[in-house]
This record gives C-alpha cells, sequence and structure tokens, in this order.
C-alpha cells in the first residue's frame, strides 16, 4: 500500500494491515503515544485521507487497507522545557584539559619518533609519567603534519592520562552535558577552557512515540530489541549538539567530553543496554557504575577521540539524573534534613543529610505530565497551568494567553486542590454532584459538575471558550490517576521518613525538581496531600538539576568523582518490598480534611 505523508511529503510503501503509526515509525516519523498504542489515550489522531474523504483516527489503531494520505500537520507547541536550575559554583577543572606544549623539532641528534617527542614534552608540560601515556593511533596519523603546520608548538588535549588531539594553539575545547529525561532532554554546550556556556536547547525525546512512560518503553524494547528506541535518543542527541554547535558558531569536531544523566531506563536505552532486567522483580539494572567510554562509539558525531561519562545509577528506577539532582543539591553536604523530589514522568526521591541519605522511587505515571489525563497536555501554549476558584468566579491562565486546548501537570494540581477546598471533591477522591454538594462554596460551581458520556466531570472550559471548539474537561477518571500518583509520591516520603527513623514534620528543606516542581504552586500540592500539608513553606523549587549535575561533571573532574561516591553512599529503599507500603499507599490516597 503506498502512503503518503502529509505535510512532510513523505512516500513510502507498506504491507496491508500495517498501522499507521508503525507506518510512521518506518518513515522515521514519531507521534506522540503515550498509552504506547494501547488504544486508550487518544492522543494519536492524525488525519487520513483516502478516495471516500477524510476522517480523524488513532494513528495507533488504524490499520492501511488501500493507498492513502495521512496528514499529521498539528501547530507546533512549543514545549516549556525547563533548562536551568539550582547549581554551585565549582573551581574549573574538567576531565578533559589543553595544554600549550612546544616539541622539539626532529634533528640528527634526536632520532626520536614524532609521538616519543609529542609525548614526552607533553608528559612533562602536563606533570604526567610518560610511561602512563598510550599511543593514540589516529592522532599519530596525522600527527607529523599537524607538528610541521604549526611549527612544533601545539595544543595537547588530555582527558587524564590520555592524549587526545593536538591541535593549533588555543583551538576551542568543548564539552556537552545532557539530561535525558523520559519526557524531555535538555542539552547544555560548554566552552572547557573558559566554564561559558555557549548554547542549551532541549527537545521532546522522540521515545515519547512508544509509550509515555519507562514501563511502556521497556516492554516495547523487550519485545522488539532496544536498536529503535536506543537510535531514537541517540539521533535526538546528536540533532541537539548540532542545534547548540549551530547557534554557537563552533566546529563539533572540537567537542571532547560529554556528561550524561537520565533515569536508569534512559540510560540502558541509550547505551544499547537492554533494560529487561527493569521489567521483572525485584527489577535490578543491568549497571550502576559510573561508565567512560569512547563517544563515538554511542554514536556522537564529535572529536573521534572525545569521551562519553555517564553518571551511576543507584537502583532499577533510581537513576543518574537523582545522582546528577543530588549533586547539584550538595545534598552530601547538607547539615539540614533535606527531602529532594523529581517530580518528572516517574518521582524519585532523596532523604537525609549529608550524613546518611535514602532514596526510593514511586510509580507516579506521568499523570503529573499531562499523560493519561483527558485533557492532559505538556506544559505548552494552550495548557491550562494555574486555577483557582475566586470571588464566586472560576479563573485560570493558560500558556502563551490563548484560548485552552487542555491542562497540565500545574494546572491538573491547582485544579484538584482547590476542587478539594471548596468540597466538589471529598476526601475520598469523589467528585460530588448536585444535592452532594454540601459546601456553600461548592454549591456556586455545581453547573460545572456534569454527567457527560456517563462518567462525571468537571467543565474547565466550554465549547466557546475553548481552542478546538470542544468541551475541557477534567473527569472522575482523571482524578483517580491523580489520586494514585500522589497516593505513591505521599507514600513513599513517609516510608523514607521511617526508614531514616525521623518524622515528617522534621523535614526542613523540601527541594522539587523538575519542570513541573517548578511551575506547580506549593500550596496546591500541600492541598491535595501530595507533600505534607504543613510544609508547604519549607518548598523550594530547584529547576532541572539533574541536567546542572552533568554540567558540574562536565566542568569539573572532582565533581563527577563526588557524584560516583554521593551514588554509593546513597541507600536505596525498594518501596514495593516495605510491608508497609501498602497500607501506607491506601491512607495516602485520601485527600487531606478542609
Ligand atoms: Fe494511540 Fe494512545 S490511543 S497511542
Amino acid at each position: 500500500m503506498k502512503v503518503a505523508i502529509m505535510p512532510s511529503d513523505k512516500l513510502i510503501e507498506v504491507e496491508y494491515g500495517t498501522t499507521i503509526m508503525e507506518a510512521l515509525r518506518m518513515a522515521d516519523i514519531r507521534i506522540d503515544a503515550p498509552c504506547g498504542g494501547n488504544g486508550t489515550c487518544k492522543k494519536c489522531k492524525v488525519k487520513l485521507i483516502t478516495e471516500e474523504g477524510e476522517h480523524t483516527v488513532l494513528a495507533c489503531q488504524t490499520e492501511i487497507t488501500g493507498d492513502v494520505t495521512v496528514d499529521i500537520s498539528r501547530k507546533d507547541e512549543g514545549h516549556r522545557i525547563l533548562m536551568g536550575g539550582i547549581s554551585r559554583d565549582v573551581a574549573l577543572n574538567p576531565a578533559v584539559r589543553a595544554v600549550t606544549v612546544k616539541v622539539p623539532e626532529p634533528s640528527t641528534s634526536d632520532l626520536r619518533s614524532c609521538w616519543d617527542r609529542l609525548r614526552d614534552a607533553a608528559a612533562k608540560a602536563a606533570r604526567i609519567d610518560p610511561a602512563l601515556i598510550r599511543p593514540n593511533v589516529e592522532l599519530i596519523s596525522r600527527l607529523y603534519c599537524t607538528l610541521e603546520e604549526n611549527k612544533y608548538k601545539v595544543d595537547v588535549v588530555f582527558c587524564e592520562n590520555e592524549i587526545l588531539d593536538v591541535v593549533p594553539p588555543g583551538s576551542p575545547v568543548l564539552g556537552l552535558a545532557y539530561d535525558i529525561g523520559t519526557t524531555t532532554i535538555a542539552c547544555y554546550f560548554v566552552d572547557l577552557r573558559s566554564g561559558a556556556q555557549l548554547a542549551q536547547g532541549s527537545l521532546l525525546n522522540p521515545q515519547t512515540a512508544y509509550g509515555a512512560d519507562v514501563i511502556m518503553r521497556i516492554k516495547y524494547s523487550v519485545e522488539n530489541g532496544v536498536e529503535e528506541l536506543t537510535g531514537a535518543v541517540r539521533q535526538a542527541l546528536n540533532s541537539l549538539a548540532a542545534k547548540c554547535a549551530a547557534e554557537a558558531k563552533k566546529s563539533l569536531v572540537s567537542v571532547y567530553l560529554i556528561t550524561i544523566v537520565g533515569n536508569t531506563c534512559m540510560h540502558h536505552l541509550f547505551m544499547g543496554i537492554s533494560p529487561a532486567s527493569l521489567a521483572y522483580a525485584p527489577y535490578t539494572p543491568a549497571v550502576t557504575d559510573p561508565i567512560q567510554a569512547r563517544a563515538a562509539d554511542y554514536g556522537f558525531s564529535v572529536n573521534g577521540s572525545a569521551k562519553l561519562y555517564m553518571l551511576s545509577n543507584i537502583a532499577g528506577f533510581v537513576g543518574a539524573d537523582t545522582v546528577g539532582g543530588a549533586l547539584a543539591a550538595a545534598m552530601d553536604e547538607a547539615e539540614k534534613l533535606t527531602l529532594l523530589i523529581d517530580i518528572g514522568t516517574n518521582g524519585e526521591m532523596v532523604l537525609g543529610t549529608k550524613n546518611r541519605r535514602i532514596a526510593c522511587s514511586t510509580a507516579a505515571g506521568p499523570a503529573f505530565e499531562g499523560a493519561l489525563i483527558t485533557y492532559g497536555m505538556r506544559g505548552a501554549e494552550g495548557a491550562v497551568d494555574h486555577a483557582a476558584f475566586r470571588d464566586g468566579r472560576f479563573v485560570y491562565s493558560v500558556i502563551g494567553g490563548v484560548k485552552p486546548k487542555g491542562i497540565c501537570g500545574s494546572g491538573i494540581i491547582d485544579l484538584l486542590s482547590e476542587l478539594v477546598r471548596i468540597g466538589l471533591v471529598d476526601s475520598g477522591g469523589r467528585l460530588l454532584m448536585g444535592d452532594e454538594i454540601e459546601a456553600e462554596e461548592g454549591k456556586l460551581f455545581k453547573d460545572r459538575v456534569r454527567l457527560i458520556n456517563g462518567m462525571r466531570a468537571f467543565v474547565i472550559a466550554d465549547e466557546a471558550e475553548s481552542d478546538g471548539g470542544e468541551k475541557i474537561l477534567f473527569t472522575q477518571k482523571d482524578i483517580r490517576e491523580v489520586q494514585l500518583a500522589k497516593g505513591a509520591m505521599a507514600a513513599g516520603i513517609r516510608l523514607l521518613a521511617r526508614r531514616l527513623g525521623v518524622s515528617v514534620d522534621d523535614f526542613e528543606v523540601i527541594m522539587i525538581a523538575g519542570a513541573f516542581g517548578n511551575y506547580m504552586s506549593p500550596q496546591s500540592a500541600c492541598g491535595i496531600g501530595l507533600i505534607p500539608p504543613k510544609l508547604g513553606d519549607r518548598v523550594v523549587g530547584i529547576g532541572n538539576a539533574a541536567g546542572q549535575g552533568a554540567k558540574l561533571c562536565l566542568l569539573s573532574a572532582a565533581e563527577y568523582r563526588r557524584a560516583e561516591s554521593l551514588g554509593k553512599s546513597t541507600e536505596y529503599l525498594e518501596l514495593a518490598a516495605d510491608p508497609d507500603f501498602q497500607d501506607t499507599f491506601v491512607d495516602q490516597l485520601e485527600f487531606p480534611a478542609k
């Protein structure tokens, strides 16, 4: 069957019965598939144009049975990805450094090889034992010409005891730091001579086409192999690097060091490691050690000798991103009892001080990122990002100041917290209707709660108010999704405290990392009991701490070593194995009483 894909004008041929989603993947086009193609999220709608006319279908559920045109054009939503975050000043001392060297010219009295003369002079300048420096054959192949062209004065680029390159004096020495999130990828392009950030970039993780959360991606890679997912993420990292280099007007050939953080699944999939062990209890990772490798072996189009430094993982569901966040937050020096929560597609937490830290992960799911919520969307133009009932009116704000298309995580938390506060949602999570509503303030808004397609729903915006001309709803099912996510996180917080022998009231600082943590209102998070209600004034948003941790490791070899010891010294609590988890989880499903 012939499939024309608009607006890219690609034309491919597929077998009869191939789904549109499969066809798009064959054409290297990835559209969002938060439910992993199960037909439940309804977020993969495309326009199908056949001889009979055009209609909107779910790409994952629609088989191609004739020649068709598929229109996937959507307005670019300009997703909001958080780049900045908590960081610290560190002494610039990257693992990669350039040393200016005057190499002796060959003469009848010095018949040593080009490499010997370079190695000995470079070792002396860098104060390294020359016996530790191994030959770099790729470099040696062009060494004579490089030395001649530069009149025997060159910069030697070292990574620890290894010579990576020989370049004209003053040539750029650059690095890239990445945070591979389940949903988004952030990239920082840094001048390693000055420590200055030259550019930064971000994009949605193309693996979202295989499911919104790590479980769906693990399942896909166990069934189909890791190649597709590995290829997709490596391609994304390269395209971000190219974008940053173009913006900074630099060449990627000058990139000698790359640091990467990501959750354990993202780490494994990037490295081409099967995440199968994460699929089955007791969910062990394939590797936790920090990994140092040659960047080119992992698909990077940078200098052929460039190094790749992966930060360590802690456990199957507490990965290098948590280590990076804890490093940026300097939890290994914390005097105050600190809770670090990274609320992304999953919820990872670390509780403790410089003396002892314990981490856990909660299967919060992607509800806080808008996935699996009927009108949920990421924080992009058209998303309701804040909502409140004020002076008898329902008010909300929309990113970009346009008509609303859906609701993102911060809006979801606000709305639910407010629905609980005014008595439209009871402590068990039931959305109340008509005479069930007892609270006076709730009664003012009873017309907004309706039975739609057999399900209770709160109307955020009606047809006239919304962008697409259809009602935007927050349904009873959506409330249950958020309730499960917040129950899991709140239970994790309590069990961490119990394991550490402290009470939640003892927490002195609550750091919330991740985009959602940055935009959500701490009061609303307390309002639904995601964070212990009394602790709202101890909450600080720390932005993309994981990405900042990767950047610290790029700027300082000492920080990279510190990340390793932080990862090793952080204990891990497996919530699923904790006998109190189930009871605590059930307790924490309740919304705080008003
Ligand atoms: Fe198609 Fe979810 S309904 S990906």
